[in-house]
């Protein structure tokens, strides 16, 4: 049961729509974002979801335990003009990953980009950032943290899918806070580290300064160094090793040809750049 007297406090949450059973935070998010007249940023939170969803035809399984929630989040064209909004994803990544680090300070926590959590080997942390139709200055962040719910040994929940092709291939595992230290944390504890170092890097990004989330995204960045393989759609593709993000939060590439920004795409696999580049 959340404290929701205790939520509302969050300077990142003017309204909450709670939920004990809902199919998905960031469906009731867009919904309501859609229509909804009244002030942002929303909180739409729930104990249990029963159809969460992924990026691209992913779901998000969440067990009891878990933290599930969206926001609903304005961007002032002005402050956030559209083209930046991608950078979003990098802000809510890091926000989350320095907020679990606060809750978990022994644990290995990255993230791999856009803004994947992991802790060691395994996700803890799913984001999805959405602009909802119609609205030029709408966002829909939802965060699915595994806080209290066991994964191990349940393969992976994502979408039971091993992700990458060829010599490549990575086996998706997942992680979470119970599993890592054995210690069994209070949801709305949990909420509000996330919301509050969100507010933090959220408030940041709008002042026009993305350098410092890019800084400590750097600090975070599990892919820098490593050969990695990332799938675009409808071209082939790119392996190369990953030198980290640019200044934007582009995830920069040298391949065999050259360094390439990517602004967009599923990075499939990554491991050590100890060897020469592949041919994709
Ligand atoms: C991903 O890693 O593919 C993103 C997963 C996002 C999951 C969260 S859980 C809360 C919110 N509601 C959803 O249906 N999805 C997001």
């Amino acid at each position: 049961m959340f404290d929701l007297t205790r939520i509302e406090r969050c300077g990142l949450v003017a309204r909450i729509d709670y939920h004990e059973t809902i199919g998905s935070t960031s469906d009731r998010a867009m919904e309501l974002g859609a229509v909804d007249e009244g002030s942002l940023p929303l909180l739409v939170l729930a104990e249990r979801q029963t159809a969460g969803r992924g990026r691209g035809t992913n779901r998000w399984w969440s067990d009891e335990g878990a933290l599930t929630f969206s926001l609903v989040l304005e961007a002032p064209r002005e402050r956030l003009p559209p083209g930046r909004w991608p950078q979003v994803a990098l802000v809510a990544g890091v926000a989350v990953c320095e907020a679990l680090q606060s809750l978990a300070p022994r644990a290995e926590l990255r993230v791999k980009w856009p803004n994947d959590v992991y802790l060691g080997d395994g996700k803890i942390c799913g984001i999805l950032c959405e602009s909802i139709p119609g609205w030029q200055e709408r966002i829909v962040v939802g965060i699915g943290v595994n806080v209290n719910n066991r994964v191990q040994g349940s393969g992976f929940r994502e979408g039971d899918r091993e992700q990458g092709t060829g010599g490549m291939r990575q086996p998706l595992v997942a992680a979470s806070l119970i599993e890592h230290d054995g210690v069994p944390r209070e949801l709305t504890g949990v909420l509000v580290g996330v919301l509050d170092e969100l507010d933090r890097r959220w408030r940041e990004l709008l002042e026009g300064s993305f350098e410092e989330v890019a800084a400590a995204y750097r600090q975070r960045c599990l892919l820098t160094g490593k050969i990695v393989k990332i799938e675009q759609a409808g071209v082939s593709p790119i392996v190369g090793v990953c030198r980290g993000i640019d200044g934007f939060g582009r995830l920069r590439v040298q391949t065999e040809r050259a360094e390439e920004a990517i602004v967009s795409g599923a990075v499939v696999s990554w491991e050590d750049g100890t060897r020469s580049v592949p041919a994709t």
